[in-house]
């Protein structure tokens, strides 16, 4: 029988809903609150989760997007006293397997958990039969989103082997830490790891940093020096921002990689090295390959592996989990870990980002820096950042919920619907899966007035 976590802070609540579960043979686990709630997730064993959504300091939609970090693979189900518009919208797009509207039947849930259940033996067969494992969980690595998936198989595919990998993205989304989380996870992972920005080091000296030199061979050369490459013999050299690396320099790293062992500068002795390349480029290198400046041969010897990172305004659900995990790690030791208010959540979901993570990351830098107790609320967010909602016109204010909140609520999740089946082509099922409901979920949405 599934084990079902029960959330909720109203112990009379929690304690009524696991007795009419356990009557129907389900075994149960209760948390009064999101922490708690998060602890017995990471302990694993968990099949299904229910949880309020009002619920202070953690809500039930952050609650949400914590346990899909944690554990993507365990269907959420949300309580609401009442239908609140944003959150539903919110939890069709990302993910919620359903909300029940309270006051509601027993029926109603032993009804969406047994739909719950179902699709948990679907996609068990799936992954099952997949060749991959479907879990991923790198340390300090957050990827939540469906893109982040499939770059996340291929670190897990890539990491064991020796092969050189060209990570592609824009600034501030997370080259360095792919190639640090590849590293890790490697055989290499206790051998050094050594960093190179190729852009901030002068033309003339880029050689001898990566190769060393020998005493006298050029002015300033005092005494032997040894070079990135052997300081990482064993392990793994990053090459940042390798489109800015001059052509006769490429071309000497290209031998290094086939044959495996460098000269110094000015010597003559050849070293042999046992080092994996990655290199990383925020900039177009086949464009570079037709403009002349980067070898081709080169680049087809990194382009075997190549992960291209999408920018974070292309994956907004790894926005909040993200937020979440930079204030965990600004926050030293018995520090409180404050909760993101509701309308700051939504402008960092509106916002689009143009300097992707790190970009997220310093928001949470400066809010923190202003934050006194309580939530993080809208007010400690750079100001860019709320001029962008205001601009966009997403917020919903107080004023918007009034009585027709139903078929406003209806409304949305009805052009919500229509939109995805637009782009499933009409697709009903494809459309199902999209919106993450069943089937016959999705027709009773579509036959609704
Ligand atoms: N998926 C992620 N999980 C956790 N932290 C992340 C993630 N992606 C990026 N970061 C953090 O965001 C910041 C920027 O990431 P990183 O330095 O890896 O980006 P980059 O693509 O190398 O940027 P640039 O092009 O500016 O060099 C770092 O502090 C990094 O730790
Ligand atoms: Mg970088």
């Amino acid at each position: 029988m599934s084990k079902i976590l029960i959330v909720d802070d109203e112990p009379r609540i929690l304690l009524l809903l696991q007795s009419l579960l356990k009557a129907n043979g389900y075994v149960v686990e209760t948390a009064r609150d999101g922490n708690a709630a998060l602890d017995i997730v990471r302990k694993g064993g968990i099949d299904i989760a229910v949880t309020d959504l009002r619920m202070t300091p953690m809500d039930g939609m952050t609650l949400f997007h914590e346990i899909k970090a944690i554990a993507p693979e365990i269907p959420v189900i949300l309580l609401t006293a009442y239908a609140s518009v944003e959150t539903a919208i919110e939890a069709m797009k990302s993910g919620i397997f359903d909300y029940l509207t309270k006051p509601f039947k027993v029926d109603d849930l032993i009804a969406c958990l047994k739909r719950a259940e179902e699709r948990i033996s679907k996609s068990a067969t799936t992954a099952a039969k997949s060749e991959h494992p479907v879990r991923y969980r790198f340390e300090n690595f957050i990827a939540s989103s469906p893109l982040m998936a499939s770059v996340c198989e291929t670190i897990q595919k890539v990491a064991p082997t020796a092969a050189t990998v060209l990570i592609n993205g824009e600034s501030g989304t997370g080259k360095e830490i792919i190639a640090r989380t590849i590293h890790r996870n490697s055989t290499r992972a206790k051998r050094p790891w050594v960093a190179v920005n190729c852009a901030a080091i002068p033309e003339n000296l880029l050689e001898s940093e990566m190769f060393g030199h020998v005493k006298g061979s050029f002015t300033g050369a005092v005494a032997d020096k040894e070079g990135l490459f052997e300081a990482a013999n064993g392990g793994t050299l990053f090459l940042d921002e390798i489109s800015s690396m001059p052509l006769l320099l490429q071309g000497k790293l290209l031998r290094v990689l086939q044959e495996k062992e460098i000269r110094r500068v000015g010597g003559t002795k050849s070293i042999p090295v046992d080092v994996r390349v990655i290199a990383a480029s925020n900039a177009n290198l086949e464009e570079a390959v037709v403009k002349g400046t980067f070898r081709s041969d080169l680049y087809y010897r990194f382009a075997v592996i190549t992960i291209d990172i999408p920018p974070l305004r292309k994956r907004p659900d790894d926005i909040i989990p993200l937020a979440r995990h930079f204030i965990r790690a600004e926050r030293s030791g018995t520090a409180p870990i404050p909760e993101i208010s509701a309308d700051a959540a939504k402008a960092l979901m509106a916002y689009d980002w143009p300097g992707n993570v790190r970009e997220l990351e310093n928001a949470i830098k400066h809010a923190l820096t202003f934050y006194h107790s309580g939530e993080i609320t809208c007010d400690l967010l750079p100001p860019k950042i709320l001029e962008h909602k205001a601009k966009s016109g997403q917020a919903v204010s107080a004023g918007d919920t009034n009585a027709s909140l139903k078929s406003f609520l209806k409304q949305k999740e009805r052009e919500y619907i229509e939109q995805i089946l637009n782009n499933t082509g009409g697709d009903k099922e494809k459309a199902a899966e999209a919106l993450k409901v069943n089937l016959s979920t999705l027709y009773r949405k579509l036959s609704d007035d």
